[in-house]
């Protein structure tokens, strides 16, 4: 799976992009811009053999040598290790950026009726996966500059959007994962580690995910080119005094009460 010689790594001139959660929508769309502008990209996906993971490398065409692939489920704590060990394992790596995308959205999930197990699963991966992740990726002695968890205005808690109907468990999970983030980002900064922790919303963007029948008009769709190429110069535009803070692809505070990122 691994295409290129370790070698490659002790360039450290390129920069560098861990994008988890990379086999369709969103995540792939990063890996597809991130290869056209010559960086460098460690993409995971859940399984290689499957006709996803093969349209990522599709995107990655004859130069394979910028995109690597890996496996990790962020539903098990063996796949993250298993991951983080193997990024351990490449000499020299320094990660400028990580992109916590993966996420699932069973519609409707509401709380009125939601079984245990349906709202469990959205909490385990789409708040205590991407944590963890972040947390096996911090506990190594890999230099990391950004991690941007892929939140959502459906979990704002500054702005409930009361229109969602048959979304309670989702928005609860994207709900505490701003909260876990934020507390990660204060943890960091006692620690005098200097990553920095950022909650993006992408807009309402055109994939799988969104392809649902909702009774309620959702304005201003967008395709996943259009909010990834806003997201990067988002991610690019942030440092370390924003760490904790949550932004919408347009470069706006999810409710500009503070101005700062309203978790
Ligand atoms: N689309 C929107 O309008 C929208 C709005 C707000 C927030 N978001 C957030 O943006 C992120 C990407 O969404 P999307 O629209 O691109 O969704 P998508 O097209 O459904 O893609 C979801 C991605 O997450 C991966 N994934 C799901 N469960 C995983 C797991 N256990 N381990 C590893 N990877 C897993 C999927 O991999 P497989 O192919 O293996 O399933 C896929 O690559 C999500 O976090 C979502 O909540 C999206």
């Amino acid at each position: 799976m691994n295409q290129i010689p370790d070698a490659l790594y002790s360039d450290q001139e390129n920069t560098t992009w861990v994008i988890v959660g990379a086999s369709r929508g969103i995540g792939l769309e990063f890996v597809r811009q991130l290869l056209a502008r010559e960086e460098r990209i460690i993409a995971t996906v859940r399984e290689t053999n499957a006709d996803h993971a093969s349209a990522l490398w599709g995107q990655a065409g004859g130069d394979h040598g910028r995109c690597q692939m890996f496996i990790c489920d962020i539903l098990s704590e063996a796949s993250i290790v298993n991951f983080v060990t193997q990024l351990v394992a490449i000499p020299n790596l320094k990660i400028d950026y990580v992109v916590l995308n993966a996420g699932v959205l069973r519609y409707p999930n509401r709380a009125t009726e939601t079984s245990f197990d349906e709202f469990a699963f959205h909490l385990h991966t789409n708040t205590i996966g991407p944590i963890i992740t972040a947390q096996k990726l911090l506990q190594t002695s890999i230099p990391i500059g950004t991690i941007v968890f892929m939140s959502s205005d459906s979990g704002s808690a500054g702005n409930f959007r009361e229109v969602e109907d048959g979304f309670a468990a989702y928005a609860a999970s994207k709900a505490a994962l701003n909260q876990a983030l934020r507390h990660m980002a204060a943890e960091l900064r006692r620690k005098d580690d200097d990553t920095i922790i950022l909650a993006m919303h992408p807009g309402e963007v055109a994939t799988d995910m969104s392809n649902i029948n909702v009774p309620w008009e959702i304005e201003g769709v967008i395709t996943p080119e259009q909010s990834v190429t806003a997201m990067i110069d988002v991610i690019q535009s942030k440092g370390i005094q924003h760490s904790g803070t949550f932004w919408t692809w347009q470069n706006q505070v999810s409710q500009p009460s503070t101005g700062r990122g309203n978790l």
